[in-house]
């Protein structure tokens, strides 16, 4: 009888268990490296808040968005993704490397006009494929998000490229990116996000290159006396999951999920450039640093200057990939 007694009990707290799990949300945390007020930061908390009132998912899922490097910062936010430490991320596109060496692609300086020009390319086929190119690593792209394009900074004026020789640049963990600054003649120090403000204020290094965006909310004005309104390259993020994570999903709830994400998407990509021209206009109000715009012929210099890296990594992303990229500059 008592052991009777015992076998239902322990049944039940099984079956208990289960309901308690079934009803259990899905926490999805969602790691990333940057201020709450750009880009990436607006995108991230827009995906939270559209998860959590969502009607179809009915609270099965819960969004934790982790800012500033709080959770993991560069460096060690892929490995924990690939552990399942955290469910999402939105690396930039200069973090991939070690994934698919084709995804350098997006770090080739002077490659893209404007941000209609890496929409054409990043919705056709082949930016698409780069989405779902890392499944083997243990990684799966949902998206693409728009920072926007990289301005420089200097602790002196910069204009043309010969006036950044010798000087040290903060560049992310990205081999194309040091050689865009060797091609210069300049030193290049890879670096992760959360250190630049401080690398730039001890003066480890005397420079770097970002968005507005990042610069602004960063506070970077204080400690870099110039800018360069260079345009020369792109910070854009591809947002990922962990692809065993993502394919274990109840097939509802994924589906409803890049539902939500293309949703985000689309208003990310919407304000990006917004956002990082009143951060532009925040740095001007600061009156601490100014921002050199260059002619055309002084574009032309850099452009001439950074060029010879498309043909360094040519190989390794491919001409063809290049090439399709390139078109994507004329609208069809
Ligand atoms: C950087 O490291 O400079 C950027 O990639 C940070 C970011 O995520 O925008």
């Amino acid at each position: 009888m008592l052991k009777l007694t015992q076998a239902l009990l322990c049944a039940a707290a099984v079956s208990l268990s289960a309901l308690a799990q079934a009803a259990d949300p899905v926490i999805i945390k969602f790691a990333h490296v940057v201020a709450e007020n750009t880009p990436k930061g607006q995108g991230a908390q827009m995906f939270k808040k559209l998860v959590e009132a969502d009607p179809q998912l009915q609270g099965k899922v819960k969004v934790e968005v982790y800012p500033n490097s709080s959770l993991f910062g560069d460096g060690k936010e892929m490995e924990a993704l690939l552990l399942g430490d955290v469910q999402m991320l939105a690396p930039s596109l200069a973090k991939f490397e070690h994934y698919n060496p084709q995804v350098q692609l997006f770090d080739l300086p002077f490659l893209f006009n404007d941000l209609a020009a890496v929409d054409r390319f990043q919705q056709g086929p082949q930016g698409k494929a780069l989405l779902t190119s890392m499944e083997d690593k243990g990684i799966r792209g949902l998206a693409y998000w728009h920072n926007g394009l990289k301005q420089l900074s200097a602790n002196k004026k910069v204009i043309l490229p010969k006036d950044a020789r010798g000087m040290k640049f903060r560049v992310q963990a990205s081999s194309v990116l040091e050689a865009q600054f060797t091609e210069i003649r300049a030193n290049p120090r890879k670096m992760s996000f959360a250190e630049v403000y401080q690398g730039l204020q001890a003066g480890t290094v005397n420079g770097t290159e970002n968005t507005w965006s990042n610069y602004e909310s960063q506070k970077v004005y204080e400690v870099q006396k110039y800018f360069t309104e260079t345009n020369h390259g792109l910070i854009d993020y591809m947002v990922i999951t962990n692809a065993k994570f993502w394919s274990g999903l109840p097939e509802d709830v994924r589906s409803e999920l890049q539902v939500i994400i293309d949703k985000v998407t689309v208003e990310v990509n919407r304000q990006a450039e917004e956002l990082n021209l009143a951060s532009r206009q925040k740095i001007i109000d600061a009156k601490t640093s100014e921002i050199d715009p260059l002619t055309p012929e002084q574009r032309a210099q850099w452009r001439e200057a950074m060029r010879p890296v498309w043909d360094k990594f040519s190989g390794q992303i491919g001409a063809d990939l290049i090439k399709a990229a390139d078109a994507a500059n004329t609208a069809s």
